[in-house]
């Protein structure tokens, strides 16, 4: 497959490989599917888009099978309870996602007649949709060819190029390579296959060469050195931060939970309540004789978290300072974020409450 300059017409090779080769996907359209004449629903891009930011598409299946079968449209989803969709979306993780979904399904809903606007330009105005998806979006749902640069594209581009300039200096320059081969035609099936590439053969420890669609072009290979692509300035290690959760009961079986402010982390959520995690303490909800059942960690962002969980059971009628009481018949622990569901899990197998 060579032009008239005999080089390799790169992304030909590519979509070729594509077409034999593309994952089966809850929100994809295949590439049979699209030259059948089949257009991918926005709304289903833009979900699985959201989800798929920080997130691997495992994780994201069962998550997007679960929102569309509630909430099949855009229109659906404006209309949903804030609560709801918080709960549907525990597990997930960064949170602030959820509220600008919601945030973004009301606006496509009430600023655009329920049509997700086709330009990368006008999705950029949206809540939630910055570079990628905007790029995403464009190009998976309409056919725009504009470029998506996600972590798979940056080391796909990275080896094939030879860029060894460490991340994150090197992205603006991964960008413009990686834009200067986005085809005209076929670009969403063309996003979509460098995205595949690197997730299945360029892959981040021990990239399959000898399967690549573009192992003669790719010139990391001829180095010998494409696992070692792309270099990444070192990163601080992650602090710790400690604190306390305290998870309280009635003798009749109702929850102490307490919904988190919409800013910061787990925005929104609902959990039980607990100090502050930068060592400044915080009212516990009640007076009592508080029983520590172990500790649980969790790794956010940008530090490590250790939380001691405490239980008690507090007499009927108490008033908490804090949280509300929640029946049990109603208490789902799926709709915890993952820290809280630990915390839940720990005293649960405790036996504690
Ligand atoms: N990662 C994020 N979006 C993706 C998509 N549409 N296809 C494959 N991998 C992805």
């Amino acid at each position: 497959m060579r032009d008239s300059a005999d080089t390799p017409d790169l992304p030909a090779l590519l979509l070729d490989w594509y077409d034999r080769n593309a994952r089966t996907m809850p929100w994809r359209t295949s590439p049979a599917d699209r030259r059948k004449g089949v257009r991918p629903d926005p709304y289903r891009v833009w979900l699985s888009e959201v989800m798929l930011q920080q997130t691997t598409v495992a994780a994201v299946r069962d998550y997007f099978t679960r929102f569309t079968a509630r909430w099949p449209t855009v229109r659906d989803l404006a209309a949903a309870a804030d609560a709801d969709v918080m709960a549907e979306w525990a597990g997930l993780g960064y949170y602030a996602r959820a509220r600008n979904l919601l945030s973004c399904a009301r606006a496509v809903v009430d600023l655009h007649g329920g049509a997700f606007p086709t330009t990368r330009e006008t999705l950029l105005t949206l809540p939630g949709i910055g570079p990628y998806t905007a790029a995403a979006i464009a190009s998976i749902a309409y056919d725009e060819p504009a470029t998506v640069v996600d972590g798979n594209v940056e080391r796909v581009i990275s080896r094939l190029r030879l860029v060894t300039d460490p991340l994150p200096a090197s992205k603006p320059e991964l960008t413009r390579l990686a834009a200067e081969l986005t085809p005209l035609a076929r670009a969403g099936d063309y996003a979509q296959a460098i995205m595949d590439l690197g997730a299945t053969i360029c892959t981040p420890r021990s990239p399959a060469c000898g399967i690549c669609p573009w192992r003669t072009p790719c010139a990391a290979r001829a180095e010998g050195v494409a696992a070692t692509l792309p270099r990444k300035t070192s990163k601080a290690a992650k602090p710790v931060r400690e604190g306390t959760l305290w998870i309280a009961r009635t003798p009749a079986g109702d929850w102490l939970l307490e919904r988190r402010p919409d800013r910061g982390l787990l925005g929104g959520m609902l959990g039980f309540p607990g100090t502050a995690w930068d060592g400044a303490g915080g009212p516990a909800p009640a007076d009592a004789a508080w029983q520590t059942v172990g500790e649980v960690r969790h790794t956010f962002t940008h530090f490590h978290l250790i939380l001691t969980v405490q239980t008690a059971t507090l007499p009927a009628g108490t008033n908490p300072t804090r949280g509300e009481w929640h029946p049990a018949t109603t208490f789902r622990p799926a709709d915890l974020p993952t820290v809280m569901r630990k915390a839940y899990d720990l005293t649960a197998a405790s036996g504690s409450t």
